[in-house]
């Protein structure tokens, strides 16, 4: 069996980056520079990391981006004051609030008190709604960043089966409907799903998104399919990986994206995106 063709994150990343940046900059000689603001609540490690990577790639593409830090004792009506102020504040097109957030905060009240139109996330209750009803706003970024490697690498989707594997609000859900939109006859499965290969063996399309080590191995995969991984791990040595064993469905696959350097440079490049066209929307109205 031939190896799966990998598809490059960081090389469709760049490339539509770069139309991000040429557009970020037409609205900036306009003097309506894109603005994105990011909160960041209490130390997580890994949040204070993803936050950091998406304040400089705004650095790095001509947006302008600010970052709170606030601590994690801050209260939720601290929260929802500063929320407020960036809801009204015109030089800020996307509002980011770094999940997930401490347990005496919470974290519905907060997302649904950022401004649907501010909403890069995709999370709040409207656009997941219009997401719902086939009029999306805003797709969150990771699930809209696989659709865009599936878009590039010409891998069909309408009358394909996908099977999304993890049922969160960020990845799981909004996967699932973005690939029904798009003809896609979909199964959701979860930690709690039964037999998992039954499913995962039949699909043209499989997307992990759980946070589970090598949860899809090659002999649960069915020859010539896709595979997209989600995850985010770390191997006992402490290294980067996905949920998905690389090696053994390199081997069955005929697409497969790689832990590092897969879907985790998109959901960046489709919050650049989201918040470039949110920037432009109110550039028109
Ligand atoms: N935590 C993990 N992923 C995300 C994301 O895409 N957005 C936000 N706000 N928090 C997250």
């Amino acid at each position: 069996m031939t190896k799966a063709k990998i598809i490059d994150g960081v090389a469709l990343s760049a490339k539509l980056r770069e139309d991000v940046s040429r557009r970020a900059a037409a609205l900036t000689a306009k003097g309506m520079k894109p603005g994105l603001a990011v909160v960041l609540v209490g130390d997580n490690p890994a949040s204070a990391v993803y936050v950091r990577n998406k304040v400089k790639a705004c650095e790095q593409h001509g947006l302008a981006s600010t970052l709170d830090r606030l601590p994690a004792t801050v209260t939720e009506a601290e929260l929802l004051l500063r929320i407020q102020q960036l809801n009204a504040d015109p030089s800020v097109h996307g509002i980011l609030v770094q999940l997930p957030l401490p347990p005496h905060i919470g974290a519905h009240k907060v997302i649904e008190s950022i401004a649907a139109d501010k909403d890069v996330d995709g999370f709040h209750v409207a656009n997941a709604g219009a997401l719902m009803t086939g009029r999306p706003q805003f797709r969150p970024c990771t699930p809209y960043g696989v659709m865009k490697m599936l878009e590039a690498y010409d891998i069909p989707v309408a009358g394909k089966s996908a099977v999304v594997i993890g049922r969160s609000n960020i990845v799981g859900k909004p996967m699932a409907l973005l690939l029904l939109e798009a003809g896609a006859t979909v199964t959701i499965c979860h930690s709690k799903t039964p037999n998992l290969a039954e499913h995962t063996k039949s699909a043209d399309i499989v997307v992990a998104a759980v946070g589970k080590r090598n949860i899809v191995t090659g002999s649960m995969v069915k020859p010539g399919s896709t595979v997209i991984d989600v995850g985010m791990n770390k191997t006992d040595e402490g290294k980067l990986c996905g949920d998905v064993d690389f090696a053994s469905v390199n081997e069955v696959a005929g697409f497969a994206t790689p832990v590092p350097g897969g879907v985790g440079p998109m959901t960046i490049t489709m919050l650049l995106v989201n918040t470039l066209e949110s920037a432009e929307r109110a550039a028109l109205a």
